[in-house]
């Protein structure tokens, strides 16, 4: 949701802090900020509305800072709500929401305190400028026992140069160091591009940088033995690129496949063997494209294993009063492992007793964390908003991880299992329909809505191309089934209307074909992706998309690239950034 850096270094204190928040802004954009605290001068301070560029320019002086991107969640995005927040001695940069901000804003208000924001941020700073006797740690704990929420901070004190303090609740926190330099940061790959070690604080922790070392404490003051990890080289992702990450990280698809696929069949799934032999019941849960990726599960068990599985977004899930207990399996899908949704499902599922396997991209992710069995995909960084190579990953996991129910069911491997190692070379071949995506995307440039079609499987795919189409270009766009088009939303169709459609599952394309023509004949301008030529009803589509040619239940892997690409496409024509779409962030670690 917002990007939270600390840095304590003797030199190029401020470039460094300015490196990780633009590794930082692809969690949200609206504003930034840097506050440095200069020894024996105080505080130098530069924040704007928009993005990190902006703190571009001269370097302010000092050896420790503390900087920020937001995605606002209290306030509009101006310069005045932009973090950081000075009270006093004091300077804060916070990503997270203070549930309670309100009544702590009557009571400081009520002693006084006059506000410069509508942040609930704000009410951070002034909590432990006012709990301060000359402890700066204690003054922070203090403050923090007064929070509701989620919070993870970082906090500059004047009378402690060279002193940066961290707490995390409900959001994620990570000290780093490096031989010149130490960090407090909200994720790992906004820190590769200097720490060489790392360590993830837990919620109720606190990260001190003082004395030139990292201690971690927790809420009752005692000190923790906690171990660094060292930053593997591949996982120091790229600050820019030519073109957008996007279009890069669609092009890795078929390498992250392929890496991928190499993680999950080295795994040892015995630890997991009798969840997915014994569940009583199997959740998946997940948000957005990873809850695509978590249909697309639902379906292969069932058709695979003939488990029945639970798909509920998390958002839902904890208010759905689902009566999950001891015995069943939960599978939470996340590419960054922070989504607030996902993780509150998670404690709830783990409170009941559920077996929890968490499907992620971070291995030290607080979902990793909280899980009794992580798949973690090797997709690599992706730093588009956007999620692509994460997506067609997340089905690589879950494609292996329903072939090992299958298997642990019954002794055998499902037979589209061997298939699975032809998916890189499939995803690659789904390249060469890109000139042909490339153009409907010119001609449908101006539309001002889109219907993406499909049955069974290829709904999961519709409603991924749907989503991708809508978050990145800005396009209403809506995943219908096939069949109910005639059932009412065939309304929408007039003179020139973009329908996507796909045909992946042979025994039903006369049905989805029969969709088509509906649509045709009244005026849609239709695109079918297939893996053939021939189509059994001619009439039924403008433009045909051939797709490559793999078992029916791993064609989602592949069968969404080109709409990936076309969304991609679309966006660039429109003339919109598809790396930073408005509105968005990367990890939504707010609920
Ligand atoms: C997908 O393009 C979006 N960025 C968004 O829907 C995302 O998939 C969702 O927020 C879940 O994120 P996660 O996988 O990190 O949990």
């Amino acid at each position: 949701m917002c990007g939270i850096v600390g840095c304590v270094a003797k030199e190029n204190c401020y470039e460094r802090i300015y490196a990780a928040l633009s590794r930082l802004e692809y969690r949200g954009y609206d504003s930034a900020g840097i506050a440095m605290l200069q020894e024996g001068a105080g505080f130098h301070l530069r924040k704007k509305r928009g993005y990190v560029s902006n703190l571009k320019g001269r370097p302010l002086a000092g050896e420790a800072g503390i900087g920020h991107t937001r995605w606002a969640t209290h306030g509009k995005p101006t310069d005045a709500n932009a973090h950081p927040h000075g009270c006093g001695k004091f300077m804060l940069v916070h990503n997270g929401i203070i549930e309670n901000y309100l009544s702590l804003k009557e009571e400081l208000c009520a002693q006084g305190e006059q506000f410069a924001s509508e942040t609930d941020s704000e009410v951070i700073v002034k909590l432990i400028s006012r709990a301060y006797t000359g402890d700066f740690f204690s003054a922070v704990r203090t403050a923090c026992r007064r929070l509701r929420g989620s919070y993870a901070i970082a906090v500059l004190c004047s009378d402690h140069p060279g002193e940066v303090i961290g707490a995390r609740q409900g959001s994620p926190l990570v000290a780093g160091a490096s031989d010149t330099a130490l960090y407090i940061c909200s994720d790992i790959p906004a820190l590769c591009g200097d720490a060489d070690y790392i360590c993830p604080a837990s919620d109720g922790e606190f990260i001190c940088i003082r004395d030139g070392k990292i201690q971690f404490f927790d809420e009752a003051g005692s000190e923790l033995c906690k171990c660094f990890t060292r930053v593997l080289p591949e996982s120091r992702a790229e600050t820019s690129v030519s073109g957008t990450f996007m279009e890069k990280e669609i092009a890795q698809i078929p390498r992250a496949i392929a890496d991928t696929l190499q993680g999950v069949s080295s795994l040892d799934y015995a630890p997991c063997a009798r969840a997915l032999r014994a569940a009583k019941c199997v959740y998946a849960v997940a948000c957005g494209t990873a809850f695509h990726a978590a249909l697309v599960f639902g379906d292969v068990v069932q058709n695979t294993v003939g488990a029945h599985v639970v798909c509920t977004v998390s958002s839902e899930f904890r208010y759905a009063n689902l009566p999950i207990g001891v015995g069943d399996l939960v599978v939470a899908v996340s590419q960054s492992g922070e989504t607030a949704d996902t993780l509150e499902a998670v404690r709830l599922a783990a409170k009941r007793g559920a077996f929890v396997i968490a499907v992620t991209n971070i291995a030290h992710s607080t979902l990793a964390a909280l899980a009794d069995f992580s798949i973690v995909m090797r997709a690599g960084p992706e730093i588009a908003v956007a999620a692509t190579k994460s997506y067609n990953c997340q089905l690589v996991c879950l494609y292996y991880l329903a072939a090992q129910m299958q298997y642990f069911r019954t002794q055998a491997y499902p037979v589209w299992f061997l298939s699975l190692r032809d998916l890189p070379a499939a995803a690659e071949a789904a390249f060469d329909c890109f000139p042909q995506m490339s153009a409907l995307a010119a001609k449908w440039k101006d539309a001002r809505g889109m219907l993406f079609l499909g049955r069974s499987l290829d709904l999961r795919t519709a409603a991924e191309g749907a989503l991708k189409t809508k978050e990145i270009a800005y396009v209403f766009a809506e995943g219908y089934a096939a069949g109910e088009l005639k059932h009412g939303t065939l309304a929408l169709i007039e003179e020139g209307f973009p329908v996507v459609a796909l045909s992946t599952r042979r025994d039903i394309a006369s049905k989805t074909e029969n969709a088509l023509a509906e649509s045709k004949a009244r005026g849609a301008q239709v695109v079918l992706l297939s893996q053939s030529e021939e189509s059994l009803n001619e009439s039924c589509a403008d433009f045909r998309i051939r797709l490559p040619n793999l078992p029916e239940c791993l064609m989602p892997a592949v069968a969404v690239i080109p709409l990936q690409y076309f969304a991609c496409r679309l966006c660039l024509l429109r003339g919109y950034d598809p790396d930073k779409p408005r509105n968005l962030a990367k990890s939504v670690t707010v609920e």
